[in-house]
């Protein structure tokens, strides 16, 4: 597996951003929640060194069925967001490739009466978007590859690396082996 962004980039990227959104939301109720289960160590990371007090939650959406990299029709489970009245959301995903996890779930959580809703993403792949969205804040733009680790998987896998990197399909060949 080739090493796409090292640990130490991740985390020089993570403390930019965590001064960029605790200078926008300075004095503001925010409530970060993340979209399970890829962004866990973003979020983790994130939430500590975010210079301002906020709440965390998070809520589960799933587009991706086991051993495949082609995204399925997506289902959202709510019930495990806080309460967000009174509270800016800032939704928080691992990754933007074609647009449509984040779009949707920007429209359900309106639903549920915040203050406001913006968008950040650890990664956004370059040349995929096929629905026009904008994310708010972004870690780091790259091309249009497979990529696991610091929480994203393959049929579950690789989550758990510390850095992010890419799987080419002889990757893939010998994982699908391997868990035969
Ligand atoms: P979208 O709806 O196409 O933007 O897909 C976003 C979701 O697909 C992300 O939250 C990820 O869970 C998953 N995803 C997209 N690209 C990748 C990838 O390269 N590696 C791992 N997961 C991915
Ligand atoms: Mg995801």
């Amino acid at each position: 597996m080739q090493t796409l962004i090292s640990e130490t980039a991740i985390r020089q990227r993570g403390i930019e951003l965590a001064h960029q959104i605790g200078s926008d939301y300075r004095d503001q109720p925010l409530t970060i929640v993340g979209v399970l289960t890829g962004s866990l160590v973003f979020l983790a990371d994130l939430t500590r060194q975010l210079p301002i007090p906020h709440r965390i939650g998070v809520l589960q959406a799933s587009s991706y069925r086991g051993a495949t990299t082609v995204a399925g029709s997506l289902r959202v489970n709510l019930e495990l967001v806080p309460d967000l009245q009174g509270r800016h959301v800032l939704l928080l995903d691992d990754i933007l490739d074609t647009g449509q996890t984040l779009s949707s779930l920007v429209d359900e959580v309106k639903q549920l009466g915040p203050l406001s809703v913006r968008t950040v993403v650890l990664l956004r792949k370059l040349g995929r978007q096929s629905v026009a969205f904008e994310p708010d804040y972004c870690g780091f733009e790259i091309p249009d590859v497979f990529v696991v680790g610091y929480g994203l998987d393959y049929d579950d896998e690789f989550r758990h690396l510390p850095y992010l990197a890419g799987l080419d399909p002889e990757d893939i060949e010998q994982h699908r082996r391997r868990v035969k």
